[in-house]
């Protein structure tokens, strides 16, 4: 559990927020890059950590991300014409550049035009891994590029997709980072069961309980559900957290083909205190990705579940998520389909925020308890005026493990190349 005054240290974004102020030391995913899918294309509202942007790309392809509201007298320049380089309030042609500046006045005489003094808030961005990346905190303290493994992949090779979560960020997250919950939740129950989950022959629901084993590092921690099996072995699913909202976790094929490897994770990324955009990323180690993996089928993410205009999914807490409870008796745990349906059911069914000082933690929610610790103690490290974890590149390359091996095996070795072991720190 927290206390009151941590739940909400925690979970608050906007500026000003200690977490507001920490999360504006990162890179933060603002929207696909199909989103903006050529040169003076419509611009793309988006909304961070509380603040109202419109997202568009200027005529030479370069990225725009600027306050939403027009500096003259705050009409949106959503509504704005993209041409010319430069986006043109439509009330009385206020134009601005990718930069912020302001280009152009039609409403002002040219020996009257003070066009030179004005500027609007105008914010970095890097395109990586089918992302576009926004940075808004301050110039002198903008982290190194988000460069992990997935993102540097060939576009044949990853996958990235979003949707809308109806809780604060911090309830995605944790459900990310808790291996407990996943065989359980995401449980199918008969063998011949062609809905999606994991099946009562997978060593994953086959084993005990798991104990959690768990290294704080540079950029955040890396952890262990380890899960006993008869005969002396016991599967291992490793996982990676890199603050403030990444997660790393071994990826199983959409499409259930055998031979394909890799890894998968989530992003959360906060669009307000209530609302969060979940980034789902995929990359193949091995063969490319397929059609078929593209659409998520098993994850409930997909064009198929996700209306890709508003990025909300059409199970949704309006409908119960399509629960039919005949296939909750006889099929799946849940009877709703779509394994990343289920986590937003549950998520969302705990309140817009939930209320953590009415919690009953255990050692299963030991990588939960960590995470908090983390994120308590970065708000207070960038409040000190030093670097949270994760702004540095050392989280490039990491990797998620997943095996049946014998009990006394060190899951850690699964996970080479490790973090250099000076950064390591075992709890
Ligand atoms: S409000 Fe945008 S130009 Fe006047
Ligand atoms: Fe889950």
């Amino acid at each position: 559990m927290l206390a009151r005054d941590e739940n909400e240290r925690v979970t608050r974004v906007g500026p000003g927020t200690p977490m507001g102020e920490t999360m504006r030391r990162y890179w933060l995913p603002a929207l696909l890059a199909w989103e903006l899918p050529e040169p003076d294309c419509t611009p793309v509202r988006v909304k961070l950590l509380g603040e109202e942007l419109v997202a568009f790309r200027d005529s030479q392809g370069r990225i725009g991300l600027l306050d939403e509201r027009c500096p003259h007298r705050q009409a949106s320049l959503f509504l704005g014409r993209n041409e010319d380089c430069g986006l043109r309030c439509v009330y009385h042609g206020w134009k601005f550049d990718v930069e912020g500046r302001c280009v152009d006045m039609m409403n002002e005489p040219e020996e009257l035009g003070f066009a030179h003094k004005i500027r609007t808030g105008a914010y970095p961005t890097v395109e990586a891994g089918g992302i576009i990346w926004a940075y808004l905190g301050r110039a002198q303290r903008k982290p190194a590029p988000p460069h992990f493994a997935w993102t540097q992949a060939p576009p044949s090779h990853r996958h990235v997709s979003k949707v809308i979560q109806e809780t604060n960020w911090l309830q995605g997250l944790e459900g990310g980072i808790d291996t407990s919950h996943v065989p359980i939740l995401h449980r199918v129950l008969s063998a011949d069961s062609s809905r999606p989950g994991f099946k009562p022959g997978d060593p994953f629901v086959r084993g005990k309980a798991p104990t959690l084993e768990l290294d704080v590092t540079d950029y955040g921690y890396r952890y262990a559900g380890l899960r006993p099996l008869d005969g002396g072995e016991m599967h291992v699913r490793a996982y990676h957290l890199i603050l403030p909202f990444h997660q790393i976790r071994p990826a199983r094929s959409g499409s259930g083909r055998r031979g394909y490897s890799g890894a998968a994770g989530h992003i959360w990324v906060p669009v307000d205190d209530e609302t969060t955009m979940v980034y789902n990323w995929e990359h193949s180690t091995t063969e490319p990705l397929s059609e078929e993996d593209r659409l998520e089928r098993r994850l409930g993410n997909g064009p198929l579940d996700v209306d890709q205009t508003t990025f909300r999914s059409k199970r949704n807490r309006g409908n119960n998520y399509l629960l039919d409870r005949r296939v909750q008796k006889t099929e799946t745990f849940t009877g709703i389909d779509g394994v990343n349906a289920q986590d937003r059911a549950v998520q969302e069914s705990m309140g817009a925020i939930v209320d953590r000082t009415r919690e009953h933690l255990g050692p299963a929610d030991r990588a939960v308890i960590q995470a908090r610790r983390l994120l308590l103690q970065a708000t207070r490290t960038v409040e000190a005026g030093g670097n949270p974890p994760g702004v540095e590149p050392t989280y490039y390359g990491l990797h998620p493990a997943e095996a049946v091996v014998p009990r006394e095996t060190d899951w850690r070795t699964l996970l080479a190349p490790a973090p250099s072991t000076e950064t390591l720190q075992r709890v």
